[in-house]
């Protein structure tokens, strides 16, 4: 069975919740799920998981620090997730509010640790961007991220 850690920072709760989603979701997709707060990731257990889905609030239009902390620290085990599959998300305040530049300045990260990303048509094209709280519109993007994500990690 492949393992897909799902973690995120999350001050208010928004984020949270879409990490809850996913992580529930793909556990209908026979998918093994560890959910983390991004702060209580091990680093050395990077290599073990097949994927990764990654979240943060939208501060200023890029992830919020402990986000970035957990990617640099990544760097450790940089070529060695070569091919595993990883996906990020949002939730930011107002529409518009730079939230696809958060997920891309995620996503850019694990592309450059020679991820693969699968970008989704028939959802916010790079990944979920709720507004606030996840509500109907991200719980089908949701299932979408999740469907097509279930289907990639199969394959590494
Ligand atoms: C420091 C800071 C910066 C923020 N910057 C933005 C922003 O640039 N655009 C935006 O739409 N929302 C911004 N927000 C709002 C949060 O992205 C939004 O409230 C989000 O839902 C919080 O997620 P959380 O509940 O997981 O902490 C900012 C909030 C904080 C605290």
């Amino acid at each position: 069975m492949k393992k897909v850690l799902v973690t995120y920072y999350s001050r208010s709760g928004n984020t949270e919740k879409m990490a809850r989603m996913i992580a529930d979701a793909l556990v209908t997709k026979d998918v093994a799920v560890d959910l983390k707060k991004v702060e209580e990731v091990d680093i050395d257990t990077l290599p073990s998981y097949d994927g990764f889905i990654v979240g943060s609030p939208n501060y200023f239009g890029t992830m919020a620090w402990p986000v970035k902390k957990f990617i640099d620290e990544s760097v450790k085990y940089f070529k060695k997730l070569d091919g595993k599959a990883a996906a990020a998300f949002t939730s930011e305040g107002m529409i518009g509010g730079g939230g696809d530049t958060v997920v891309l300045d995620i996503l850019k990260a694990f592309l450059i640790h020679g991820c693969v990303v699968q970008g989704l048509t028939s959802a916010g094209h790079y990944g979920p961007v709720a507004v606030g709280a996840p509500d109907g519109r991200i719980a089908k993007e949701v299932g979408v991220l999740v469907e097509k994500f279930a289907a990639l990690v199969e394959r590494t």
